[in-house]
Protein backbone atom coordinates (compact mmCIF):
# COMPACT_ATOMS: atom_id res chain seq x y z
CA UNK A 1 0.00 0.00 0.00
CA UNK A 2 1.49 3.71 -0.79
CA UNK A 3 2.22 5.53 2.20
CA UNK A 4 -0.95 7.93 1.81
CA UNK A 5 -3.46 5.05 2.38
CA UNK A 6 -4.77 4.97 -1.14
CA UNK A 7 -6.22 1.98 -2.73
CA UNK A 8 -3.64 0.88 -5.51
CA UNK A 9 -5.22 0.33 -8.69
CA UNK A 10 -5.75 -3.38 -9.71
CA UNK A 11 -3.33 -2.69 -13.00
CA UNK A 12 -1.89 -0.04 -13.78
CA UNK A 13 1.14 -0.23 -17.04
CA UNK A 14 3.33 2.59 -17.80
CA UNK A 15 5.42 2.96 -20.97
CA UNK A 16 5.94 -0.91 -21.50
CA UNK A 17 8.01 -1.81 -23.86
CA UNK A 18 8.38 -5.57 -25.28
CA UNK A 19 10.52 -6.90 -28.25
CA UNK A 20 11.09 -10.20 -29.44
CA UNK A 21 13.82 -11.77 -31.40
CA UNK A 22 16.82 -9.34 -32.87
CA UNK A 23 17.97 -7.51 -35.84
CA UNK A 24 15.67 -7.48 -38.74
CA UNK A 25 13.23 -9.89 -37.51
CA UNK A 26 12.54 -7.84 -34.38
CA UNK A 27 9.15 -7.40 -33.56
CA UNK A 28 8.33 -4.59 -31.09
CA UNK A 29 4.98 -6.48 -29.69
CA UNK A 30 4.09 -3.85 -26.91
CA UNK A 31 5.35 -0.50 -27.96
CA UNK A 32 5.10 2.53 -25.41
CA UNK A 33 1.74 0.97 -23.68
CA UNK A 34 0.34 3.17 -20.61
CA UNK A 35 -3.00 1.76 -19.28
CA UNK A 36 -5.17 1.82 -16.09
CA UNK A 37 -7.94 -0.50 -15.46
CA UNK A 38 -9.58 0.55 -11.68
CA UNK A 39 -10.87 -1.85 -9.15
CA UNK A 40 -14.54 -3.14 -10.14
CA UNK A 41 -14.16 -2.54 -13.55
CA UNK A 42 -14.38 -4.87 -16.82
CA UNK A 43 -12.38 -3.94 -19.82
CA UNK A 44 -12.63 -5.61 -23.60
CA UNK A 45 -8.82 -5.20 -24.85
CA UNK A 46 -9.61 -5.39 -29.09
CA UNK A 47 -7.51 -5.05 -31.72
CA UNK A 48 -5.82 -7.27 -34.85
CA UNK A 49 -4.12 -10.42 -34.78
CA UNK A 50 -0.75 -9.95 -34.01
CA UNK A 51 -1.55 -6.55 -32.31
CA UNK A 52 -0.09 -7.35 -28.77
CA UNK A 53 -3.15 -8.22 -26.77
CA UNK A 54 -1.70 -11.57 -25.63
CA UNK A 55 1.59 -10.25 -25.02
CA UNK A 56 -0.36 -7.77 -22.71
CA UNK A 57 -2.17 -9.95 -21.21
CA UNK A 58 0.96 -12.09 -20.18
CA UNK A 59 2.94 -8.95 -19.57
CA UNK A 60 0.05 -7.99 -16.96
CA UNK A 61 0.76 -10.64 -14.54
CA UNK A 62 4.34 -11.25 -15.22
CA UNK A 63 4.49 -14.03 -17.25
CA UNK A 64 6.17 -12.11 -19.99
CA UNK A 65 9.14 -9.48 -18.70
CA UNK A 66 8.93 -6.52 -19.90
CA UNK A 67 11.82 -4.52 -21.73
CA UNK A 68 10.98 -1.49 -20.28
CA UNK A 69 8.83 0.59 -18.32
CA UNK A 70 6.29 -0.98 -15.18
CA UNK A 71 3.48 -3.34 -14.74
CA UNK A 72 2.10 -2.56 -11.59
CA UNK A 73 -0.66 -5.35 -9.87
CA UNK A 74 -2.37 -4.09 -6.98
CA UNK A 75 0.50 -1.45 -6.48
CA UNK A 76 3.25 -4.02 -6.52
CA UNK A 77 6.21 -3.51 -9.42
CA UNK A 78 6.31 -7.15 -10.82
CA UNK A 79 9.60 -6.78 -11.95
CA UNK A 80 11.02 -6.69 -7.96
CA UNK A 81 9.01 -9.52 -7.42
CA UNK A 82 10.76 -12.88 -7.11
CA UNK A 83 9.31 -15.73 -9.10
CA UNK A 84 8.05 -17.59 -6.05
CA UNK A 85 6.45 -14.62 -5.00
CA UNK A 86 5.07 -13.64 -8.13
CA UNK A 87 3.59 -16.80 -8.74
CA UNK A 88 2.09 -16.59 -5.10
CA UNK A 89 0.80 -13.43 -6.00
CA UNK A 90 -0.77 -14.83 -9.02
CA UNK A 91 -2.31 -17.83 -7.41
CA UNK A 92 -3.89 -15.48 -4.63
CA UNK A 93 -4.77 -12.74 -6.42
CA UNK A 94 -4.92 -13.28 -10.25
CA UNK A 95 -7.41 -15.63 -12.65
CA UNK A 96 -6.08 -16.30 -15.85
CA UNK A 97 -7.65 -17.36 -18.85
CA UNK A 98 -4.99 -18.15 -21.37
CA UNK A 99 -5.67 -18.43 -25.30
CA UNK A 100 -4.44 -22.01 -25.05
CA UNK A 101 -6.10 -23.33 -22.34
CA UNK A 102 -3.29 -25.25 -20.73
CA UNK A 103 -5.49 -28.00 -19.09
CA UNK A 104 -2.96 -30.77 -17.80
CA UNK A 105 -3.84 -34.12 -19.81
CA UNK A 106 -3.53 -36.60 -17.30
CA UNK A 107 -6.07 -35.04 -14.49
CA UNK A 108 -9.85 -34.90 -15.08
CA UNK A 109 -11.62 -31.61 -15.71
CA UNK A 110 -12.86 -31.71 -11.43
CA UNK A 111 -8.98 -32.13 -10.92
CA UNK A 112 -7.88 -29.10 -13.11
CA UNK A 113 -9.84 -27.11 -11.69
CA UNK A 114 -9.20 -28.01 -7.96
CA UNK A 115 -5.65 -28.01 -8.53
CA UNK A 116 -5.11 -23.70 -7.84
CA UNK A 117 -6.58 -23.98 -4.54
CA UNK A 118 -5.98 -27.77 -3.45
CA UNK A 119 -6.03 -26.80 0.32
CA UNK A 120 -9.27 -24.15 -0.08
CA UNK A 121 -11.98 -24.69 2.40
CA UNK A 122 -15.44 -26.04 0.76
CA UNK A 123 -13.80 -26.30 -2.60
CA UNK A 124 -16.13 -29.42 -3.51
CA UNK A 125 -18.90 -26.97 -3.02
CA UNK A 126 -17.39 -24.64 -4.81
CA UNK A 127 -15.98 -26.62 -7.58
CA UNK A 128 -19.66 -28.02 -7.90
CA UNK A 129 -21.49 -24.60 -8.27
CA UNK A 130 -18.80 -23.86 -11.15
CA UNK A 131 -19.12 -26.46 -13.20
CA UNK A 132 -23.08 -26.01 -12.83
CA UNK A 133 -23.31 -22.26 -13.60
CA UNK A 134 -20.97 -22.69 -16.62
CA UNK A 135 -22.30 -25.58 -17.76
CA UNK A 136 -20.40 -28.94 -17.76
CA UNK A 137 -21.34 -30.48 -14.29
CA UNK A 138 -22.15 -33.88 -16.48
CA UNK A 139 -17.90 -33.47 -18.29
CA UNK A 140 -16.33 -33.23 -14.90
CA UNK A 141 -14.80 -37.00 -15.06
CA UNK A 142 -13.84 -36.23 -18.37
CA UNK A 143 -10.17 -35.89 -18.96
CA UNK A 144 -9.22 -32.62 -21.19
CA UNK A 145 -8.67 -35.11 -24.87
CA UNK A 146 -12.35 -36.24 -24.39
CA UNK A 147 -13.84 -32.34 -23.90
CA UNK A 148 -14.84 -30.40 -27.18
CA UNK A 149 -12.80 -26.83 -26.99
CA UNK A 150 -15.48 -25.14 -25.47
CA UNK A 151 -16.27 -27.82 -23.33
CA UNK A 152 -12.19 -27.22 -22.12
CA UNK A 153 -12.47 -23.32 -22.16
CA UNK A 154 -15.13 -23.73 -20.13
CA UNK A 155 -13.01 -25.49 -17.51
CA UNK A 156 -10.19 -23.53 -18.07
CA UNK A 157 -12.37 -20.76 -17.24
CA UNK A 158 -13.81 -22.51 -13.89
CA UNK A 159 -10.07 -23.12 -13.04
CA UNK A 160 -9.44 -19.23 -12.79
CA UNK A 161 -12.33 -18.55 -11.16
CA UNK A 162 -12.13 -21.42 -8.40
CA UNK A 163 -9.80 -19.51 -5.86
CA UNK A 164 -12.16 -15.93 -5.81
CA UNK A 165 -9.36 -14.20 -7.51
CA UNK A 166 -9.84 -10.35 -7.18
CA UNK A 167 -8.79 -9.57 -10.55
CA UNK A 168 -9.69 -11.91 -13.99
CA UNK A 169 -7.71 -12.05 -17.05
CA UNK A 170 -8.71 -13.66 -20.22
CA UNK A 171 -7.59 -14.09 -23.54
CA UNK A 172 -10.35 -14.64 -25.61
CA UNK A 173 -12.60 -16.67 -23.55
CA UNK A 174 -15.64 -16.92 -25.39
CA UNK A 175 -13.25 -17.94 -28.80
CA UNK A 176 -14.52 -21.61 -28.83
CA UNK A 177 -18.10 -20.82 -27.22
CA UNK A 178 -20.90 -20.46 -29.10
CA UNK A 179 -23.21 -18.17 -28.93
CA UNK A 180 -25.76 -19.06 -26.27
CA UNK A 181 -22.58 -20.20 -24.33
CA UNK A 182 -20.72 -17.49 -25.28
CA UNK A 183 -23.57 -14.73 -24.04
CA UNK A 184 -23.73 -16.85 -20.65
CA UNK A 185 -20.30 -16.38 -20.18
CA UNK A 186 -20.23 -12.85 -20.41
CA UNK A 187 -22.90 -12.79 -18.13
CA UNK A 188 -21.32 -14.52 -15.59
CA UNK A 189 -18.29 -12.31 -15.89
CA UNK A 190 -20.18 -8.84 -15.74
CA UNK A 191 -22.26 -10.93 -12.60
CA UNK A 192 -18.14 -11.58 -11.04
CA UNK A 193 -17.61 -7.72 -11.63
CA UNK A 194 -20.72 -5.70 -10.56
CA UNK A 195 -21.87 -8.05 -8.15
CA UNK A 196 -18.74 -9.14 -6.56
CA UNK A 197 -16.60 -6.26 -7.16
CA UNK A 198 -14.09 -8.13 -9.07
CA UNK A 199 -11.88 -6.66 -11.93
CA UNK A 200 -11.72 -7.94 -14.93
CA UNK A 201 -10.16 -7.54 -18.22
CA UNK A 202 -10.55 -10.16 -20.91
CA UNK A 203 -9.19 -9.91 -24.87
CA UNK A 204 -11.81 -10.20 -28.06
CA UNK A 205 -12.77 -9.79 -31.14
CA UNK A 206 -16.25 -10.07 -30.68
CA UNK A 207 -18.38 -6.72 -30.10
CA UNK A 208 -21.41 -9.30 -28.56
CA UNK A 209 -18.51 -10.20 -25.94
CA UNK A 210 -16.80 -6.39 -25.78
CA UNK A 211 -20.45 -4.96 -25.05
CA UNK A 212 -20.69 -6.46 -21.68
CA UNK A 213 -17.67 -4.51 -20.91
CA UNK A 214 -17.31 -0.98 -19.08
CA UNK A 215 -14.54 0.25 -21.78
CA UNK A 216 -13.26 -0.97 -24.48
CA UNK A 217 -9.08 -0.48 -25.36
CA UNK A 218 -8.15 -1.08 -28.78
CA UNK A 219 -4.62 -2.03 -29.41
CA UNK A 220 -2.71 -1.45 -33.11
CA UNK A 221 0.77 -3.12 -33.39
CA UNK A 222 1.65 -2.63 -29.83
CA UNK A 223 0.32 0.82 -29.28
CA UNK A 224 -2.85 1.72 -27.43
CA UNK A 225 -4.64 3.26 -30.77
CA UNK A 226 -7.81 4.59 -28.65
CA UNK A 227 -10.32 3.82 -26.06
CA UNK A 228 -14.08 4.27 -25.74
CA UNK A 229 -16.40 3.81 -22.93
CA UNK A 230 -19.14 1.01 -23.97
CA UNK A 231 -22.70 2.67 -24.06
CA UNK A 232 -24.77 1.23 -21.39
CA UNK A 233 -27.69 -0.26 -23.40
CA UNK A 234 -24.94 -2.95 -24.82
CA UNK A 235 -25.53 -2.50 -28.60
CA UNK A 236 -23.09 -4.83 -30.22
CA UNK A 237 -23.66 -3.25 -33.65
CA UNK A 238 -23.02 0.25 -32.35
CA UNK A 239 -20.09 -1.19 -30.31
CA UNK A 240 -19.29 -2.80 -34.06
CA UNK A 241 -19.43 0.49 -35.69
CA UNK A 242 -17.10 2.50 -32.90
CA UNK A 243 -14.43 -0.40 -33.08
CA UNK A 244 -14.47 0.11 -36.72
CA UNK A 245 -14.12 3.80 -36.70
CA UNK A 246 -11.74 3.22 -34.30
CA UNK A 247 -9.62 0.89 -36.92
CA UNK A 248 -10.40 3.39 -39.70
CA UNK A 249 -9.52 6.60 -37.92
CA UNK A 250 -6.07 5.23 -37.56
CA UNK A 251 -5.38 3.83 -40.88
CA UNK A 252 -6.72 7.53 -42.38
CA UNK A 253 -3.82 9.45 -40.31
N1 LIG B 1 7.33 -15.66 -28.27
C1 LIG B 1 7.35 -14.86 -29.34
N2 LIG B 1 8.43 -14.81 -30.16
C2 LIG B 1 8.46 -13.98 -31.23
N3 LIG B 1 7.45 -13.16 -31.57
C3 LIG B 1 6.35 -13.18 -30.81
C4 LIG B 1 6.23 -14.03 -29.67
N4 LIG B 1 5.00 -13.83 -29.10
C5 LIG B 1 4.39 -12.91 -29.86
N5 LIG B 1 5.19 -12.52 -30.89
C6 LIG B 1 4.86 -11.51 -31.91
O1 LIG B 1 4.42 -10.33 -31.23
C7 LIG B 1 3.31 -9.75 -31.90
C8 LIG B 1 2.13 -9.67 -30.95
O2 LIG B 1 1.70 -11.00 -30.69
P1 LIG B 1 0.43 -11.32 -29.76
O3 LIG B 1 0.41 -12.79 -29.57
O4 LIG B 1 0.50 -10.48 -28.55
O5 LIG B 1 -0.76 -10.84 -30.70
P2 LIG B 1 -2.35 -10.91 -30.46
O6 LIG B 1 -2.87 -9.52 -30.58
O7 LIG B 1 -2.63 -11.65 -29.21
O8 LIG B 1 -2.82 -11.74 -31.75
P3 LIG B 1 -4.03 -12.82 -31.90
O9 LIG B 1 -5.30 -12.03 -32.03
O10 LIG B 1 -3.67 -13.52 -33.19
O11 LIG B 1 -4.00 -13.74 -30.72
C9 LIG B 1 3.07 -10.60 -33.14
O12 LIG B 1 3.73 -10.00 -34.22
C10 LIG B 1 3.71 -11.92 -32.78
O13 LIG B 1 4.15 -12.60 -33.93
MG1 LIG C 1 -3.52 -13.49 -28.85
Amino acid sequence: MPASGTVPLPLEITAVVKTFGKGPTQVRALDGIDLKITAGEFVAIMGASGSGKSTLLHAMVGLTDVDSGAVRVEGKDLSTMSDSALTRFRRERIGLVFQAFNLIPVLTAEDNVKLPAIRRDGLDAKVDHLFRRLGIHDRRHHKPDALSGGEQQRVAIARALVADPAIVLADEPTGSLNSVNGQDLCRLLRELCKDDGRTIAIVTHEPTVAMWADRVIVLKDGKVLTEFPVPAEHDPERLARDYQHALLGASAS
